[in-house]
């Protein structure tokens, strides 16, 4: 399959580093980037480096639209001109398919950044799931990760939330965790960070071994003991409702996104 890249900063990035890893070749991926240090960055990994004008002389099965809401009806518009029948794969958050000047050409996608580790989560949709780009697209996000197929575009806002964004949210949480860590490591003079990294490489040992989060804290929890004293505090403060107003917010932001000129 061959793939070009439109904007290839933090995204797309992660999804190239997974293609490399899961048997895509540099060759066979090229980059339209107009920041001067990613550029070199890309140069560094064998990708091609190419202009907007080129993509009416390559053979493409996929370009990926992968700048920020912002640019992302322009650098679409210049695609189409250029390169008028190969179909657009785009991340970009919030941009609804009607919105494109070649609506027929787009699939949308909503992957994160463990595509990097071919651990990723991508929501997909298309209008038609038939066609041999969706097929395309469906093939590319399956070799760095899982894929969710969705059947309505409107779905997209929520997926957008808990698969783009809430990894962050959960990176938030564990960097409160870090911090703890470190106040207390930093006097025996230990590595936090390496103490941190086996342990949350432990956190996803845990759950291969039992999927079940109660399951996993009633081994930790006694009656009337230390964790079941902090957990009664998460629960008196909400912990879960603060979650779930930061999904509703990416959410929102999303459908906002949707709605601006
Ligand atoms: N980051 C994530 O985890 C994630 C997850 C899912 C979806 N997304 C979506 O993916 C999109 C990109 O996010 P990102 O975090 O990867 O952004 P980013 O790191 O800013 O990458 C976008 C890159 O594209 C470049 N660019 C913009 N317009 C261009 C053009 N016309 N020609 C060449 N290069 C161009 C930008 O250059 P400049 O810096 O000069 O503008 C930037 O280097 C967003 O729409 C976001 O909603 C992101």
């Amino acid at each position: 399959m061959k793939i070009c890249f439109l904007g290839c900063g933090n995204i797309a990035q992660a999804i190239i580093d997974g293609l490399l890893k899961n048997g895509i070749s540099s060759s066979d991926i090229a980059c339209i980037e107009r920041n001067e240090q990613r550029v070199e960055s890309l140069r560094a990994q064998n990708l091609k480096i190419i202009k907007l004008e080129d993509l009416a002389l390559i053979d493409l099965d996929l370009i990926v639209l992968a700048v920020k809401p912002k640019d992302a009806l322009s650098a679409e518009k210049s695609i189409s001109k250029m390169a008028p029948k190969v179909a657009i794969l785009s991340v970009v958050a919030g941009i609804e398919i009607e919105k494109y000047s070649q609506p027929h050409c787009i699939i949308r996608a909503m992957p994160n950044t463990a595509c990097a580790f071919c651990k990723g989560v991508t929501a997909l949709y298309a209008e038609d799931h038939n066609s041999t780009a969706f097929n395309n697209a469906n093939k590319l996000f399956t070799r760095v990760g899982h894929v969710l197929v969705l059947q309505s575009e409107e779905e997209m806002h929520r997926f957008t939330s808990i698969i783009g964004s809430g990894q962050a949210f959960l990176f938030q949480v564990l960097n409160i965790y870090l911090q703890e860590l470190e106040k207390i490591a930093s006097s025996n003079h230990v590595a936090a960070k390496s103490m941190f990294q086996d342990f949350i490489s432990s956190l996803g040992d845990s759950f291969s071994q039992d999927q079940n989060f109660e399951s996993l804290i009633s081994k930790i929890k006694s009656p009337g003991g230390t964790t079941q004293a902090g957990l009664e505090s998460l629960e008196k403060n909400n912990l879960d409702m603060i979650l779930q107003a930061a999904f509703k917010a990416a959410e929102d932001r999303s459908i906002e996104i949707s709605n601006e000129k």
